[in-house]
């Protein structure tokens, strides 16, 4: 009998045997030992709910607005790269799977799929994640290219312009299988690895991206593009502060799912700074360690407007592409409304501290 998926656990078990060991851990592994990628999740089993009861909870409405834009839940498709080496159609299975779900999804600069092919075949919301190489003018193409296709907002990533030691990609040597390439890059001849030793993508990025990244860069992204731009990748407090007086218009706590710089805080941990920081002038979104319904109602209770989902996403396209990709989202939607009602709250904007046990 064909096993059940109920959670998204076991979505990341069946994954796991449908994958070959070297795309398994390149899209599960974390930097160095690995410890903030545990904690990312484990952060979330430790806060406790403190749920209200005798409120009317027959209707529950999970819609959100996200600069202007209509979600029908507070969850997005975090940016990942490759989603080729999950399931043959790549992007355009998780664009249209965010799509049917009623979801955003943020492309990733490294997608397998280009800008172009994700947008012709989704008629939702689309944003795009920005990496910045050290060709300005591949860069600036990149924008335009977003922004022509139809994206509404970009994300530029500040925290991977060096890239965090994922020792199993070192280990299996990790390149794209043959056939796959960076889609978005094959204009600028930059869509392959170099050689290397060790991480194919490690040596790729140290090759093409800017190290020289700084607030500087923000504020020329920002006079480029008419699209909100978010940075994401912000745990400290101060660069929150920095990025309202930059002119953007959201920021991600992100650790990047526990990818780069090890022993970082878990981002629930760090997102009660940044909203404090803040205020009202930036909409504050989160990602990493988001595996239960319950995760997203704590993110959402501290502060955030959204979650962004990413590795889960790989799983159910690596189990049954677009479709299994859906099916990640429908049991996320389930679980979130399930908490919502069980804690008294029927919309997100009932979603407040108030069902929080604070101070632990
Ligand atoms: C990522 N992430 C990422 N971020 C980004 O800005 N650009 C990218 O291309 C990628 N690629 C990528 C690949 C894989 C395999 C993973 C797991 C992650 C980081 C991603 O956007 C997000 O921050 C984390 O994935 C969130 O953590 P969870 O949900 O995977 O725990």
């Amino acid at each position: 009998m064909e096993k059940l998926l109920i959670n998204l656990f076991d979505y990341e078990k069946a994954a796991a045997e449908r994958l070959t060991p070297t795309a398994y851990d390149y899209y599960a592994s974390g930097g160095g030992d690995e410890i903030t990628l545990r904690e990312n999740h484990a952060a979330y089993e430790r806060i406790k709910l403190k749920p209200r009861v005798l409120k009317d909870i027959s209707q529950t409405d999970l819609s959100q607005t996200l600069f202007g834009q209509a979600a029908t839940m507070p969850i997005m498709v975090a940016p990942t790269a490759f989603h080729r080496m999950a399931t043959p159609d790549g992007e355009i299975a998780t664009a249209r799977a965010a799509a049917a779900a009623g979801v955003i999804m943020i492309l990733s600069t490294l997608s397998t799929c280009s800008i172009e092919e994700v947008a012709e075949v989704t008629e939702g919301p689309l944003w795009f994640q920005l990496y910045f190489y050290k060709d300005r003018a591949a860069t600036l193409s990149l924008i335009q290219r977003a922004e022509t296709a139809g994206c509404q907002a970009l994300a530029l990533t500040v925290d991977a312009q060096v890239w965090g030691r994922r020792e199993r990609d070192v280990r299996n040597r990790f390149r794209l299988p043959k056939g796959l390439s960076m889609a978005n890059m094959v204009q600028t001849g930059k869509e392959s690895f170099p050689e290397s030793d060790g991480s194919g993508l490690a040596s790729y990025v140290t090759w093409q991206f800017d190290p020289t990244l700084n607030w500087k860069d923000v504020d020329w992204l920002c006079s480029k593009t008419r699209l909100p731009v978010l940075l994401k990748g912000v745990l400290h407090p101060d660069d929150a502060r920095m990025a309202v007086e930059h002119g953007a218009a959201g920021v991600i706590v992100s650790n990047h799912g526990g990818r780069q710089l090890d022993t970082v805080p878990a981002t629930i941990e760090a997102l009660p700074g940044v909203v404090e920081a803040v205020g009202n002038r930036l909409e504050v979104f989160i990602d990493g360690g988001i595996r239960r319904g319950t995760d997203v109602l704590k993110a959402i209770a501290l502060g955030a407007r959204a979650v962004g989902v990413g590795r889960p996403i790989i799983w159910g396209l690596a189990v049954n592409g677009e479709k299994g990709a859906g099916e990640v989202l429908k049991l996320l939607r389930k679980e979130l409304e399930l908490a919502m009602r069980l804690s008294g709250c029927s919309s997100v904007a009932d979603i407040t501290k108030d069902i929080l046990i604070s101070g632990d």
